[in-house]
C-alpha cells in the first residue's frame, strides 16, 4: 500500500487522534512513513492553531481601530480650561500620569501628520484680517497646531506650564521663558531625549539623528557636529552658488514668458538642487526638470499615506504594537529610493577614491572608520544623508518663500535688502563672497524677522527622561512625558514682540536682540539638541535669496494670499494657498 493512499483525508485529519495514527489500516506501511504522518499530522495541528490565534489578533487589531476611529470622530483635545496640569496643583506622585512614548517620525517635527499634535478639534471663525497678517485659522475641520496653542498660550500669566491631554495621553506645555530654558539648557540631562517613533527593522531611515534618543542620539551627533562647522560652511559655499546661478539662468527663460510665478514650488526646486549636491553629491536637476527623481521623493516624503491619522494614533498610544504590527515610519518606496541612491553613492566614491569634502564624506568616513563602536552601517549612513535631506529642503524653502511675501508686501524693506546686496557684492568686484554674504547683517535681520513671524518648524520637542520637579512649584512632570514648546506663539507673544503682525526687521538688531530673554526666538531651537543645520540653513536662504533679490524685483499680484493660511497638513509652516508673487526682471 502506497503512503497516498493511507494518509487521511483533511477532514479525517481534524477528528484523528495521535493513536489513530496507528490503526490496522495502516499498520502494513513502513514505521517512518507512519512516524513522518504523525510529524506532518502535529505540524499541521500547531499551524491551525497559530492561524486562529492570528485571527484573534487580527480580529483585535480591527476593533482597536474601529475604537480609535470612534475616539477621532469624537475626538476633542482636553483644552487647559477643562483639565490642566499645571492649574490644578495634586500630590507630586499623582502630578501627570506617565504616557507611552510619542509617534512622529519626519526630520523636522511634522504637528498635524506625522504627530500627536491635534487636528480636527475645535474649529474656530477665522477674524477678519487685513494682508500682511497671518491667521493660523482656516474655517475647515482641521486646525493648524498654531491655533490650537494659541489658547494655551494665552495662560502663561497663571502657570509656567500647561498640561493638555492628546485622547489619553498628558502633554505639557511649558509658556514660561525661564522653564523653556531649564528644559532646552540648564535641565538638558532630565529632557534629552524627543521620544519620537523609531522602526529600525522594517524601516532602517527611521533611526536618523532626530528621532533618536539617548546614547544612539549622542554618539551620532558627536561624530556628524564637525560637518556643520564655519570651515566646511565655507568649503560648500560655491556648490551653492554655482546652483544658484542656475536657478537664475532657469528663472531668467521663464519670467521672460510669464510673471506670475508659484515661488513656493521653484524655491523648493533650488532647496532639493542644493541639499542633493551636498548631501548625495548629486546634480538632481530638479529646476530644468521638476520631475527629478529627488524632487518626486522628496515631496512624496512630505505627502501623508492613507489612513495616517489612525496610523499616527497606534504609533502615539502604543509604538511597541505599532512595533509589532510593521508599521512604517516612512513610505517604502521612499525609504527604497534613498537606501538605494546612499549605497550606489558610496561604492561608485569608494571604487574611484572620490573626496568631496561634503555631508556624504564625512559620513563615508564613519562606515570606513576602523574602530568598530564608531562604525555607521549604510543604512545608518543613509537615513542620516537622507534627514539632512528632508531636514534641509523645505524648512529653508519655507523661510525663503516668507520672506519673498513679506519683502513683496513691504516694498520700502525690499529695497534696502537689495541696497545693502548690491553695494556689498561691488565691494567684492562685483563677486558674491562668503566674507561679503557675512556682512550683510540687514539681510540677517530680514530673514530673522521672517523667521520669528513664520517659524519653519513652529513647536520643538522634548521628552523627559526622569521624574522632574518643576522649579517653584510642588509639581513633578513625570518621566516619559512628551513636552510641546509653543515656539509660533512665544514669537507672537504682544509682550515680547509689540504688535507682533507687522514685519520689522529692525527688531532682530543686535541692540533690540540683548534686551530680550535668550528663549524669544527659537527658530532653530535651542541646548544640545538644537539645530545641527542652521549654519547649512541660513547659508543657503541667504545665497537664495541674495540671487533672487540681485536679479528680480517682487510684487504682489491678484493671486497672492490676502492673508496667509497655514496648510494643517503639513508639519513645515506652507501657505494653504501656495504663494504666486509677480516677477519681474530688473
Ligand atoms: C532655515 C532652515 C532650518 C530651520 C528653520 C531649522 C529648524 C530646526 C529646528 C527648530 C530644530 C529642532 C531644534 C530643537 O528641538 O531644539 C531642528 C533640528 C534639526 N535640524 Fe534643522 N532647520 C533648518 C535647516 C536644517 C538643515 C539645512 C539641516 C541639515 C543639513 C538641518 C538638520 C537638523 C537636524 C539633524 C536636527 C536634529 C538635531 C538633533 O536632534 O540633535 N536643519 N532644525
Amino acid at each position: 500500500m502506497g503512503l497516498e493512499s493511507s494518509v487521511p483525508s483533511e477532514d479525517d485529519s481534524e477528528y484523528a487522534t495521535d493513536s489513530d495514527s496507528s490503526t490496522s489500516s495502516r499498520a502494513s506501511a513502513p514505521a517512518a512513513e507512519i512516524q513522518d504522518f504523525v510529524r506532518v499530522k502535529k505540524e499541521k495541528r500547531a499551524l491551525a492553531t497559530k492561524l486562529r490565534a492570528k485571527e484573534m489578533e487580527v480580529e483585535s487589531l480591527h476593533a482597536i481601530i474601529r475604537d480609535l476611529q470612534q475616539q477621532i470622530n469624537a475626538m476633542k483635545l482636553t483644552t487647559p480650561g477643562n483639565r490642566t496640569a499645571a492649574t490644578t496643583p495634586a500630590p507630586r506622585t499623582t502630578t501627570i500620569p506617565r504616557p507611552s512614548i510619542p509617534a512622529p517620525q519626519a526630520a523636522h517635527p511634522r504637528p498635524s501628520s506625522n504627530n500627536t499634535a491635534p487636528s480636527g478639534s475645535q474649529t474656530r471663525q477665522p477674524t477678519s484680517i487685513s494682508r500682511n497678517t497671518t491667521s493660523t485659522s482656516n474655517n475647515t475641520s482641521r486646525q493648524h497646531f498654531t491655533e490650537f496653542t494659541v489658547d494655551i498660550y494665552k495662560r502663561k500669566g497663571e502657570a509656567s506650564f500647561v498640561g493638555i491631554y492628546f485622547l489619553t495621553k498628558p502633554i505639557v506645555v511649558p509658556v514660561g521663558l525661564d522653564l523653556i530654558q531649564n528644559i532646552l539648557v540648564k535641565d538638558f540631562s532630565s529632557f534629552h531625549a524627543r521620544g519620537m517613533y523609531v522602526n529600525e527593522v522594517d524601516d532602517p531611515l527611521s533611526a536618523h539623528m532626530f528621532s533618536l534618543d539617548g546614547e544612539r542620539w549622542k554618539f551620532i551627533r558627536t561624530k556628524l557636529s564637525p560637518t556643520f562647522t564655519s570651515g566646511k560652511m565655507k568649503y560648500m559655499f560655491p556648490t551653492i552658488v554655482a546652483v544658484a546661478e542656475r536657478f537664475v539662468a532657469t528663472l531668467d527663460d521663464i519670467v521672460d514668458r510669464e510673471s506670475e510665478l508659484e515661488m513656493n514650488d521653484f524655491l523648493g526646486r533650488f532647496t532639493t538642487d542644493v541639499i542633493g549636491s551636498c548631501a548625495f553629491g548629486i546634480e538632481c536637476n530638479s529646476m530644468n526638470n521638476p520631475n527629478s527623481a529627488f524632487r518626486q521623493y522628496g515631496k512624496k516624503f512630505l505627502d501623508e499615506p492613507s489612513l495616517a491619522l489612525i496610523r499616527n494614533i497606534l504609533i502615539t498610544l502604543s509604538p511597541d504594537l505599532a512595533r509589532k504590527l510593521h508599521i512604517r515610519a516612512l513610505r517604502k518606496d521612499v525609504t527604497d529610493f534613498f537606501l538605494d541612491t546612499v549605497r550606489k553613492t558610496v561604492a561608485y566614491r569608494k571604487e574611484n577614491d572620490i573626496q568631496r569634502n561634503d555631508f556624504m564624506d564625512l559620513l563615508i568616513q564613519m562606515n570606513t572608520d576602523t574602530n568598530e563602536d564608531g562604525k555607521l552601517t549604510l543604512e545608518q549612513i543613509a537615513a542620516q544623508a537622507s534627514l539632512f535631506f528632508f531636514a534641509g529642503f523645505e524648512t529653508s524653502s519655507s523661510v525663503m518663500t516668507f520672506c519673498l511675501y513679506e519683502l513683496a508686501l513691504n516694498q520700502n524693506i525690499q529695497e534696502k535688502v537689495r541696497q545693502e546686496i548690491t553695494q556689498i557684492m561691488a565691494s567684492h568686484n562685483g563677486e558674491l563672497t562668503y566674507e561679503g554674504m557675512q556682512q550683510m547683517t540687514y539681510l540677517e535681520m530680514t530673514i530673522n524677522e521672517t523667521l520669528r513671524k513664520y517659524p519653519s518648524v513652529p513647536f520643538l520637542m522634548r521628552s523627559t527622561v526622569r521624574d522632574y520637579s518643576v522649579p517653584d512649584t510642588n509639581m513633578v512632570i513625570e518621566k516619559g512625558t512628551l513636552l510641546f514648546v509653543p515656539v509660533h506663539s512665544i514669537h507672537h507673544d504682544p509682550e515680547i514682540y509689540p504688535n507682533p503682525e507687522l514685519f520689522d526687521p529692525e527688531r532682530m538688531s543686535p541692540e533690540q536682540i540683548k534686551g530680550r530673554h535668550p528663549m524669544s526666538f527659537l527658530a532653530f531651537g535651542d541646548g544640545p539638541r538644537n539645530c545641527i543645520g542652521m549654519r547649512f540653513g541660513k547659508m543657503q536662504t541667504k545665497i537664495g535669496l541674495i540671487a533672487l533679490l540681485k536679479n528680480y524685483h517682487f510684487a504682489t499680484c491678484s493671486k497672492t494670499p490676502n492673508r496667509i493660511i497655514f496648510d494643517p497638513k503639513k508639519g513645515i509652516l506652507t501657505s494653504k494657498d501656495g504663494m504666486v508673487l509677480d516677477v519681474t526682471k530688473i
